[in-house]
């Protein structure tokens, strides 16, 4: 029986987020932490999907990927699949955790049913699930866990590499509190509709500046175009007491910068560090209630191999 296993990174916003959903260019970043997506051809019953319980929206998710694999193969009948996640990627955290999954189940599937997907054809099926879970998708999520990598993002163009002098030291710090990006792009997109150019004009320039600071491999300009970021985003109410103790905490145990990071209300922020200060980062976190994580960046992106 056929088989395939496939494997897709998560991601951080560097700076951009919630503000590409209106148009304004972001800076993403793929990480090494992966969501892993085993698929069988099996002899049971139809479609049978393990490893996602408990996670509300994941399953019809994963069940929409491997539907919208079976309709680009032609087929109308959907074969007997045994499709098996797992993931060391915290679920509703902001760090892209429905994409990875998402895209490793199409790159498995396709493997499976002997079709070779582009890269290009997996990431416009990868925006049907993800509609599914977060309604209005910018799209950065799912773009940049399969091209990896650092990107810049802007809706409606295609993504580009950035090449970084130096790849950038992040640590994550989970505030352990969960949430749904929905809700959270909406509620945004009413504080922004107030001011939306200032606003986007703004964030436009962080990103820009921030694009030009890693390609320098300028980590204090990098750094001051993070907190920046954290403080827009604050004042258009997508943090947290918690992030900013965790940003606040990052900054004292002498980080570059730190941020909230993906839709913000909860989930996780990330610090930008020297390299040889992220485990001291790391502690300053933790003293201060948070799931430090140590990021290296994913060049890679989704991937996939047929199985013995
Ligand atoms: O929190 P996450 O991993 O779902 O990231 C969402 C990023 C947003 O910019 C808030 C939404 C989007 O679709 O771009």
């Amino acid at each position: 029986m056929r088989a395939a296993l496939a494997e897709a990174p998560a991601k951080v916003i560097l700076v951009g987020e919630h503000f590409c959903v209106h148009g304004a260019p972001a800076l993403s970043m793929a990480v090494n932490l992966y969501a892993r997506v085993g698929v069988k051809l099996s002899r049971g019953e139809g479609l049978q999907i393990g490893g996602v319980e408990g996670f509300e929206g994941l399953l019809e998710a994963v069940r929409l990927a491997v539907e919208a694999v079976v309709k680009a193969a032609g087929r109308f009948k959907p074969p007997k699949l045994e499709v098996e996640v797992s993931s060391q990627i915290p679920v509703g955290a902001g760090l892209g955790s429905s994409a990875s999954i998402a895209s490793a189940t199409i790159a498995a599937v396709s493997n499976v049913l002997g079709l070779n997907l582009p890269k290009e054809k997996i990431l416009s099926l990868c925006s049907i699930p993800e509609k599914f879970i977060h309604g209005n998708p910018s799209g950065i999520d799912h773009t940049t866990v399969i091209l990896g990598g650092l990107i810049y993002f802007r809706r409606g163009e295609l993504p580009r590499r950035v090449e970084a002098a130096t790849p950038p030291s992040i640590v994550i710090g989970d505030t352990g509190e969960r949430r749904a990006t929905k809700a959270l792009v909406e509620r945004f997109g009413g504080l922004l509709s107030r001011k939306p150019k200032l606003y986007l004009q703004k964030a436009e320039n962080l990103t820009f500046q921030a694009v030009k600071a890693l390609r320098e491999g300028n980590l204090q300009a990098l750094g001051v175009a993070m907190n920046r970021a954290h403080l827009l985003l604050s004042r258009l109410g997508v943090s947290t007491p918690k992030l900013d103790r965790l940003v606040e905490a990052a900054l004292n145990g002498g980080a570059l910068g730190a941020k909230l990071t993906g839709a913000g209300g909860g989930g996780c922020m990330i610090a930008l560090t020297r390299p040889d200060e992220a485990l001291k980062v790391a502690e300053a976190l933790k003293k201060a209630g948070g799931i430090p994580y140590l990021a290296g960046l994913d060049g890679e992106g989704l991937r996939v191999r047929a199985m013995p």
